[in-house]
């Protein structure tokens, strides 16, 4: 897990310098076909690769996107109307079968169908009419992680390469996103992520939270150390979390807020000032020191959307080193393995 997690920087390097042509060349298709809405479908860390994207889908084209879950195809038997949609798979492995079933589906109803994988020789991939290789390499940890930021970075070129309608993306957005390698290097050469996993070895559970762009990356945050450190952890939108779970928020209960530079970042403000009414031990994950904050990871100040790419990667780092000083196997959870496969 540690040589996946070191290994973001070249693979998003890699991506950039070889992997953009195959993805202008997709969106510039997608563009031409003009989808009425984007349909995403996926599991577990892909399917928070999928809501970053939809996410994208609706703020940056202006286009309804949903999460097509798939048991309305596989336990319901039912088939939607996707006529008028792009239905995107995510799948590191292209290996579960209900995904490639619902793929089928939404291509016999007439649907422009892409799959995102790390396989291109999976089912998913064949399934699929159009398809796009992550380029993440092998990876070695159960735990997703390369595959993970080699995920949301496809997913963001190919909706910015969308929104020109030439499938290129924007020059000025090209070099925000030329610096991205060496950003993600720089957080994880020094996020002390290894001291806060000391300081949270003995917690019992933990809350994730952020807004907009940022909720995936708490969805995944929690995920990670449910699967790597057996925590009960708990994602929410800052928004949803004052619905009601802000209650079971107290010093005892570890929260890692997601807070960009942005305005999901903005919105998370009033969620801190309620965290701090709470005396919640609440880890700031962004680039600016907030009121209520009692620990940081640092991580640059961009553009949220690009902010999601950086900001997972100390919170990699805090699953990686608090299973590692919990006594666990970061690289081999128990009851887990690399390809799961649902219907
Ligand atoms: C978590 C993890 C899983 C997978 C999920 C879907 O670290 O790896 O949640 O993301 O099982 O697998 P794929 O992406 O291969 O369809």
């Amino acid at each position: 897990m540690a040589a996946d997690i070191a290994e973001q920087p070249a693979v998003l390097a890699g991506l950039l310098d070889h992997g953009r042509d195959d993805i202008a060349a997709v969106a510039a298709r997608v563009a031409e076909h003009r989808p009425r809405s984007i349909v995403f479908t996926a599991r577990g860390t892909s399917d928070h690769a999928a809501l970053y994207a939809a996410y994208l889908t609706e703020i940056r084209l202006g286009l309804p996107a949903s999460l097509a879950s798939p048991s309305v195809v596989t336990v319901y038997d039912s088939r939607p109307d996707w006529s008028d949609s792009l239905v995107i798979a995510v799948s590191q492995s292209g290996g579960s079968p209900d995904l490639a079933q619902v793929v089928a589906a939404a291509r016999a109803s007439g649907a422009l169908t892409l799959a995102v994988t790390n396989n291109s020789g999976s089912r998913l991939a064949d399934e699929a009419e159009l398809h796009l290789d992550i380029r993440a390499g092998h990876e070695r940890a159960v735990a997703a992680t390369k595959t993970y930021t080699a995920e949301l970075l496809t997913l963001l070129l190919l909706i910015e390469g969308i929104r020109t309608g030439t499938g290129q993306v924007d020059p000025t957005e090209a070099a925000a996103l030329d610096k991205l390698p060496e950003l993600a290097h720089d957080v994880l050469d020094g996020s002390g992520a290894d001291e806060l996993a000391g300081r949270y070895r003995f917690a019992d559970r933990f809350v994730t939270t952020g807004r907009g762009y940022a909720y995936p990356t708490a969805r995944e945050t929690a995920l990670k150390l449910m699967e790597t450190s057996y925590l009960p952890s708990l994602a929410f939108s800052g928004a949803d979390l004052l619905h009601g779970p802000l209650a079971m928020t107290d010093p005892g209960v570890p929260v890692l807020a997601v807070v960009g530079s942005g305005p999901g970042g903005h919105a998370m403000w009033n969620v801190l000032t309620q965290l701090g009414r709470q005396r919640a031990d609440v880890v700031v994950v962004g680039a600016a020191d907030l009121p209520g904050q009692t620990a940081r990871l640092r991580t640059p100040a961009v553009d949220e959307r690009l902010a999601a790419i950086l900001d997972i990667l100390p919170l990699q780092q805090l699953a990686l080193h608090l299973a590692i000083e919990r006594g666990e196997n970061p690289d081999a959870p128990r009851g887990l393995k690399k390809v799961t496969e649902t219907t």
